[in-house]
């Protein structure tokens, strides 16, 4: 096992109660948007709490069209360490990439589409470490720089949910919370 993703097994068909809002008319360009706080399906949200957890955020989405990527970023003003459970549809053949940044790299904060922070890099202050699909759902690290590329022939979204602990629930959770969280879901 790696430390940038892993993928589950969980017995939730869907994280949206309303799938509707993964709808974007702009086809060609990528998009990143909140789904409504309430729009978390009643499995997903009962499963969270039988296992203590929480939203931190409503699920935020990733749309990305063929052909295209996310270049080098990570979701936040510096590197920290964020375990985030995506749920990738479509998208066949697409990855996630994950790099370490280099000691002297200079920042270059940015605003997403959603308003939330995020930071980019350029691939000569990065190493790459490692690339992976990810599943339905998966487990990512998303505190270090890291990238998507969908060079296929499918539109890919992403629903993205930040969890946090239910006693802590503004925190989200650590890599090594995440793993101990799931250890009985994981592929
Ligand atoms: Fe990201």
């Amino acid at each position: 096992m790696n430390n940038y993703c892993f993928d589950l097994n969980i017995p939730v068909p869907h994280p949206l109660a309303d799938p509707s809002v993964l709808t974007w008319e702009k086809e060609l360009e990528p998009n990143i948007w909140w789904a409504d706080k309430d729009n978390v399906s009643k499995e997903f949200t009962e499963f969270l709490d039988s296992i203590g957890l929480t939203m931190t955020y409503p699920i935020l989405l990733f749309y990305t069209p063929e052909r295209q990527g996310i270049p080098i970023h990570i979701d936040g003003p510096s590197v920290c360490d964020r375990a985030v459970m995506n749920w990738c549809v479509d998208g066949a053949g697409s990855e996630m990439l994950w790099y370490q940044l280099k000691d002297d790299a200079l920042t270059d904060i940015k605003e997403t589409t959603a308003g939330t922070p995020y930071t980019r890099y350029t691939d000569d202050q990065v190493i790459f470490l490692h690339s992976q699909p990810v599943r339905w759902p998966s487990i990512v690290q998303t505190g270090i720089p890291h990238k998507v590329t969908n060079y296929g022939l499918e539109k890919r979204w992403v629903l993205s949910c930040d969890l946090s602990l239910k006693s802590d629930p503004g925190k989200g959770l650590t890599w090594e919370q995440a793993k101990e969280i799931f250890k009985s879901w994981m592929l």
